[in-house]
């Protein structure tokens, strides 16, 4: 048997070479089915099943001591939580005594860079930049990768609009189209030319679907949506990294309208692998098959396997449900072989795009590990993207950009220091390397300033707690300066996985501390370091310059200092909106007019405002300062009207009208004034980044088609069947700096 597979494999890796993609997807097919005639039940069903390594969790674990004999006897497809070349090669050593020889998939959390740590996806997401994006995707992948990493559980592409949920920070924020265009450029990143290349990793389309809507914003709780806010709102950044190619996609802890998003068959086999045609395979969630006796539609484990099986989930993450159940479950005729086949087959299938039967060590090369992971180049990199994800909230009189020249600058607050901090949650641990290549935002500052500028430091206060035994020294050092710049926030794991909060205020009594500091009467900075947005009223109505830098990663140091004194002129927006108090959440810019809308915050006549509250978010969706003005001028329609299938070229002129070059992100956002459901107030259908020097204008050029007016609704030709349809009418076309910050607007119409 074994020389008859290996004689088999053997032709088959020498037979691929020169073949065109997907002749090599059918040779790769071919080959699986032909693996998969060798294999016994107890093998298959051991492909379908993943394990997590020894010391890393981010869920319940099993304690299992037997996890080598079970891989030997081929009772597991893959481990995550396995890092270094040594500990995968030896894992794979194990694997490679199995009688078939089937290699190990080696999956890792790879969120937001690998050693090189970028900012975390949210901020990143700030950058609206979609070559950085992929760009970071690609370090992140190169670094993995050679680290023995295959398969990345990102990029996370759940819209998410209530900052009370922790995971925000590991998306692109609450809107739909930028949130598709981030989702397919990370997967090109992550996935480079194609999966299989020693420097690509597969992607993995994460959580599907609607974990984003959580009730309350509590991590793992219900979802309860239409069919077309789910179509409309939180499917669309799933098909893009469809269309990208993504290898593998998870489900999702949460139930989508009653059913566990693990055990759904509408969401999986019907959409994802029948409308949608996705030939890659679909991973559980950790443990979610087996939660859902929890949630109770099914009764035990040998339920939840039959259902998840059954709805197109090819392999389970830690629940050994598939392990324990399955079996029978074909015995007892419940499952059909075909599923477990199928299934399968979807796996080895990866597995033989990624090279890995042709080599199994061939990520496991510990020279280029070492190169990899000590790249000057990624570092300089990620200090750029980080810089494009800071946030300039606030700049009264033009505070920044800081002269170099300030003779003394006070550096203040809990976060000044810190190493660690600036990863933000999501990061990968490697013991031993990780804390030698950050850049404190302390260490960054004294890189930048010459010797003609001192910097005072006091911590003030912790972040959280009540202890202002710290001001008096805070306040003392702010006196001795001429700028302060004080660094607050939360604790990087304050957001992220299971990390919800009903109170999204700063923590403890820091804002406290940028209250004593203003009344100093020096000019003062506020750094705002965060994993989701939170609220800061007292600072933002108070501080005259907020720069909102999130969680920006290993090189946080040196971008706070790149754009606190201009050398990157901050050109970031928000991708979710700012609220005033948590009572608003969620709060979102696309949402419908309703019957009574309100129109201000002093009028509550019987219209649907807050009696105590604003209507408005604090900061809006696209919001985002520079150092530098944009002046928006001549907008143009190539036409006024167009048919089904025609186009109308939107033309507009930018002008940088300041005194520093910068970037813009000039926005489309259309409106469809009457349709035969609601539509919301405003939609964002394009964008564009543009880099002016001062003085300079430019015009860009934006094409509304059919698409950008379309929305999901049943059919006109058949009324049973949702589909995407574009209705004649009217619609306001707006171009501006932000949701709320329109410049030009303008009607078009669609013709019958
Ligand atoms: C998270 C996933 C993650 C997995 C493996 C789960 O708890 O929801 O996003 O990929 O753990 O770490």
């Amino acid at each position: 048997m074994k020389n008859l597979l290996q004689f088999f494999l053997l032709f088959c890796c020498s037979a691929i070479s020169g073949l065109s993609i997907s002749a090599q997807q059918l040779t790769n097919a071919k080959k699986a089915d032909s693996v998969l005639s060798l294999m016994t039940l107890e093998e298959k069903i051991g492909q379908m099943n993943q394990y997590n390594d020894d010391w890393l969790a981010t869920g319940p674990v099993t304690i299992d001591t037997d996890k080598a004999s079970q891989v030997r006897k081929g009772q597991v497809g893959s481990l995550l939580n396995c890092l270094g070349t040594q500990r995968v090669r030896k894992w794979q050593e194990i694997a490679m005594q199995s009688r078939l020889k089937i290699p190990l998939l080696f999956g890792q959390d790879v969120i937001h860079g690998f050693i090189t740590t970028f900012p975390i996806p949210l901020a990143e997401a700030c950058s609206w930049d979609l070559d950085a994006i992929e760009l970071s995707a690609r370090i992140a992948a190169n670094e993995a990768s050679a680290s023995g990493i295959n398969w990345t559980f990102a990029p996370m592409v759940d819209i998410a609009r209530d900052p009370r949920w922790g995971r925000v920070m590991e998306g692109a924020g609450e809107d739909t189209y930028l949130g598709s265009k981030i989702a397919f450029a990370r997967v090109k990143g992550f996935q480079g030319k194609k999966i299989g290349n020693l420097d690509a990793v597969m992607a993995c389309a994460k959580h599907f679907a609607g974990y984003g809507a959580a009730v309350g914003g509590r991590d793992y709780n219900s979802v309860d949506m239409s069919y077309r806010q789910l179509w409309e709102v939180y499917l669309p950044p799933f098909k893009a990294t469809v269309d990208a190619g993504v290898a593998t996609f998870m489900n999702a802890f949460n139930d989508l309208n009653g059913i566990p998003a693990t055990g759904n068959q509408y969401l999986q086999r019907d959409i994802l692998k029948g409308k949608w045609g996705f030939n890659g395979f679909v991973v559980s969630d950790w443990g979610s098959i087996g939660e859902m006796i929890n949630h109770g539609n099914v009764g035990n484990e040998y339920e939840a396997a039959k259902a998840a099986v059954t709805a197109g989930c090819d392999m389970d993450m830690e629940s050994r449900n598939y392990k324990n159940n399955l079996a029978t479950l074909v015995a007892d005729k419940k499952v059909p072989l075909n599923l477990i086949d199928d299934a399968v087959k979807r796996i080895l299938q990866k597995k033989f795009e990624l090279g890995l039967f042709d080599d199994p060590y061939r990520f496991c090369n510990a020279d280029r590990e070492q190169a990899a992971l000590n790249n000057p180049e990624h570092a300089r990199i990620a200090r750029q993207v980080a810089a494009k994800s800071i946030v300039l909230l606030k700049n009264n009189g033009r505070l920044l950009p800081l002269s170099k020249e300030t003779r003394t600058i006070a550096f203040i607050g809990p976060l000044v220091k810190p190493l660690k901090q600036n990863k933000g949650f999501w990061d990968v641990e490697v013991p031993g390397v990780d804390s030698n290549f950050i850049v404190s935002q302390w260490e960054g500052l004294v890189n930048k300033v010459g010797k003609q500028t001192a910097l005072l430091y006091a911590k003030g206060c912790d972040i959280e707690g009540n202890d202002r035994s710290g001001f008096a020294e805070a306040v003392s050092v702010a006196r001795q300066s001429d700028v302060v710049v004080v660094s607050i926030g939360e604790r990087r794991d304050m957001s992220g996985e299971a990390k919800s909060r009903s109170n999204i205020s700063i923590p403890g009594v820091q804002e406290e501390l940028v209250k004593e500091l203003l009344a100093t009467g020096k000019p003062v900075v506020v750094l705002i370091n965060a994993g989701r947005p939170l609220v800061f009223n007292y600072i933002a109505d108070n501080a005259p310059a907020i720069l909102y830098t999130w969680w920006l990663g290993s090189e946080a140091g040196n971008a706070i200092a790149d754009v606190l004194f201009g050398d990157y002129n901050p050109s970031a927006k928000l991708v979710m909106s700012f609220p005033h108090s948590v009572g608003q959440v969620p709060i979102y810019y696309n949402h419908f007019n309703t019957g009574r809308p309100a129109t201000s915050d002093s009028n509550h006549n019987y219209n649907s405002s807050y009696n105590d509250l604003s209507i408005y978010p604090k900061y809006e969706f696209g919001y985002g300062l520079s150092y530098t003005d944009f002046e928006y001028s001549n907008l143009r329609f190539s036409s006024n009207t167009m048919k089904q299938g025609d186009q109308i070229t939107v033309s507009v002129t930018v002008k940088n009208t300041g005194k520093y070059g910068g970037e813009e992100i000039v926005q489309l956002y259309i409106r469809d004034l009457v349709a035969s459901v609601v539509r919301p107030v405003n939609e964002l259908k394009d964008f564009k980044k543009l880099a002016l020097k001062a003085g300079e204008s430019r015009e860009l050029n934006f094409v509304i088609d059919r698409e950008k007016l379309s929305f999901f609704s049943p059919d006109p030709l058949d009324g049973t069947q949702m589909n995407w349809i574009a209705e004649p009418g009217d619609f306001d076309i707006m171009v501006g700096a932000s949701s709320k910050d329109i410049r030009l607007k303008g009607r078009i119409s669609l013709l019958y």
